[in-house]
């Protein structure tokens, strides 16, 4: 029997992680680093950029300092880019505001991050053919764009839901040229996106205890998941948001 026989392995596969200064995106990079792909690590921040690309397993193919919501860096970044096999588009933010005071600008300070960057990213990435026949993309959303999960997320949970709607129809798009895109919509993630104060770390505590797997999300279950999306392993899924949220929205 082959000994080596692996599936999810992404050895001989360059892949993009955007949001790779932080959090799941951060973990995701390394992740894939360490089953054997080789990454191109995207965030704003050019030192905890490099904090990342200290721990990959293999060295980056770039590390790509871009704010994704200015149209001359995603230009740029672009412009940057070897061929791909796969992309995880994970850089985003979260707000946390009711909704009557979810004006106009609040919405678009929300999509332009997590709707309109990775959007023109994927549009540019198949238009100029970076994304090889046969690549796979991973948009991160949200279980905020599937359920109302807690209050005051219907600006983020709009854009993340926005963001599942164009995913389904550039998978039936990009099918043709076998270039497959799913998204994975996690529950609460432990990352630094959830401790910025907005809410308390006793309300975070309480919150974890409805989540019938008994705690929050580790970026690491998350990552785990884009490397299957990312694999050989799924190369008949495309069009499927792969919801991992220890069960929360059973
Ligand atoms: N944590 C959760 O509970 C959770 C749950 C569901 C979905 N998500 C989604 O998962 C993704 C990652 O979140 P996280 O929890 O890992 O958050 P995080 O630790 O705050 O990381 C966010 C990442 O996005 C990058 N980023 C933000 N704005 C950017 C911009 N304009 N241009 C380029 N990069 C930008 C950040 O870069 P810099 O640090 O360099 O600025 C950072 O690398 C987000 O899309 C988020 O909505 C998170």
């Amino acid at each position: 029997m082959e000994s080596n026989y692996n599936p999810f392995s992404l050895a001989g596969k360059t892949v993009l992680v955007t949001g790779a200064s932080s959090g799941i995106g951060r973990e995701t990079a390394i992740a894939c680093s360490r089953m054997g792909a080789t990454v191109v690590i995207n965030g704003r921040d050019a030192e905890r950029l490099q904090q990342t690309a200290s721990q990959l397993a293999v060295p980056a193919a770039g590390q790509l300092v871009a704010d994704l919501t200015s149209v001359d860096d995603v230009k740029g970044l672009v412009a940057a880019l070897p061929p791909l096999d796969g992309a995880v588009l994970c850089a985003g933010n979260s707000t946390t505001l009711p909704l009557q005071f979810g004006s106009r600008e609040k919405f678009d300070e929300m999509f332009n991050i997590n709707f309109f960057a990775p959007v023109e990213l994927l549009r540019l990435m198949y238009k100029k053919k970076i994304l090889q026949k046969g690549a796979s993309v991973v948009m991160i959303a949200s279980i905020g764009g599937t359920h109302s999960f807690m209050p005051g997320n219907g600006v983020y949970g709009a854009s993340k839901a926005a963001l599942n709607s164009v995913m389904r129809y550039a998978a039936r798009e990009f099918a043709p040229r076998k270039v497959r895109v799913n998204s994975i919509c996690p529950g609460m993630v432990d990352t630094p996106l959830i401790h910025r104060g907005t809410i308390t770390e006793e309300q975070l505590a309480e919150d974890a205890k409805r989540y019938p797997l008994g705690r929050y999300g580790q970026p690491a279950d998350i990552a785990n998941g884009a490397i299957y999306l990312l694999s050989d392993a799924s190369s008949w899924l495309t069009g499927h948001d792969l919801v991992i949220d220890g069960g929360f929205s059973v």
